[in-house]
């Protein structure tokens, strides 16, 4: 079976974007592929977090995860400062790449340009943690979207280059791999094409019902439909997404023909997507909140998680020590 690694960024509160995006995938991969997620902590101190955020977001994560249908059992899931492993590698293959090329990654620039006062080493080397992440598992796939492309370049070239330094064949190119492409998106509820944090237009898998009722009913729309079977501007169109994806095909075609005769009212679908969307996020908050109390389960979760994350590095490691010339 083929191996697929994934970092998850500690930020927690996923939205319905990423439950629909990538969190839907996850659980998908994990019946289809050996599948390893983490949680990537080492990554966040590149934008300095305060000390009691970091185990907290770990465990807020995890919570998050498995309420969603992430099953430890088969897809396990650690915490990336738990497997020091990663950072010998860290090391090995910092010694291989170079400054020019690191300097040239646009997520560096970006960083740099966002952090003027805070242009750390950390964030220089961001691509080679994230390589190390993913080749001391000798992972084929990475589950990633379009913005991680230049990282996961820099992934399969410290992969090629150790191969090419050492002669050797020993860790494989690890390839994108895009749920993107079969997962749907979710428009915002602004009418912007896409939910996402930063335009405040999303549903948490937190919100209560009443919060998801009030951002639905608040939604934007236009005037309503003027001509018959005409085609829907993109911010009605935003609202039917909603029904294709919580609610049921009926529903869909009730509204469908409404808006075709002219006589559709927003009110009306606003409703129907409000209740479909807490029939969806619903029992996944109460799951949030049951994992979220308990904490010793999450702890073990993440315990057991690392023990397969590190035995499967230790093995890794035990090679690079040897090609590398360390006995
Ligand atoms: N850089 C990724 C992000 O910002 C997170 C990440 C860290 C990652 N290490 C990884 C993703 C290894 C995949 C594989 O989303």
């Amino acid at each position: 079976m083929e191996k697929v690694v994934s970092g998850i960024r500690p930020t927690g509160n996923l939205h319905l974007g990423n439950y629909f995006g990538a969190v839907k995938s996850f659980v998908k991969m994990q019946d289809e592929y050996e599948s390893l997620f983490f949680i990537a902590d080492w990554h966040s101190l590149t934008t300095s977090p305060k000390p009691e955020d970091i185990q907290r977001s770990a465990r807020v994560i995890l919570a998050e995860y498995l309420a969603c249908g992430i099953d430890p059992e088969r897809a396990p899931i650690y915490v990336q400062s738990d497997v020091k492993e990663t950072l010998e590698l860290y090391l090995f293959l910092n010694m291989n790449m170079y400054l020019g090329e690191l300097e040239r990654v646009t997520t560096f620039k970006e960083k740099a340009r966002k952090q003027p006062d805070n242009v750390n080493a950390g964030l220089l080397t961001y691509p080679t943690l994230m390589a190390a992440d993913i080749l001391q598992h000798r992972a084929q796939k990475v589950p990633v979207g379009k913005d991680q492309e230049q990282n996961m370049e820099m992934a399969r070239r410290c992969a090629r280059r150790f191969n090419h330094i050492y002669g050797v064949d020993f860790f494989p190119e690890p390839q994108n791999f895009y749920f993107n492409a079969e997962a749907v998106k979710v428009p915002g509820l602004d009418g912007s094409g896409k939910m996402g944090k930063s335009e405040g237009n999303c549903i948490y898998l937190r919100d209560d019902d009443k919060t998801i009722r009030r951002k639905v009913m608040r939604a934007v729309t236009d005037l309503g439909p003027q001509t018959p079977n005409s085609e829907r501007p993109e911010v009605i169109e935003n609202l039917f997404t909603f029904l294709r994806i919580c609610s049921t095909p009926d529903a869909y075609a009730y509204f469908d023909e409404k808006w075709n005769d002219c006589s559709l009212r927003y009110g009306d679908l606003k409703k129907q997507i409000a209740e479909d969307i807490i029939k969806t996020v619903a029992p996944i908050r109460e799951r949030i909140e049951a994992f979220s109390s308990d904490v010793d389960f999450l702890d073990r979760v993440a315990r057991q998680g690392a023990e397969v994350a590190r035995e499967s590095a230790a093995a890794t490691l035990k090679e690079v020590r040897r090609i590398i010339g360390f006995r």
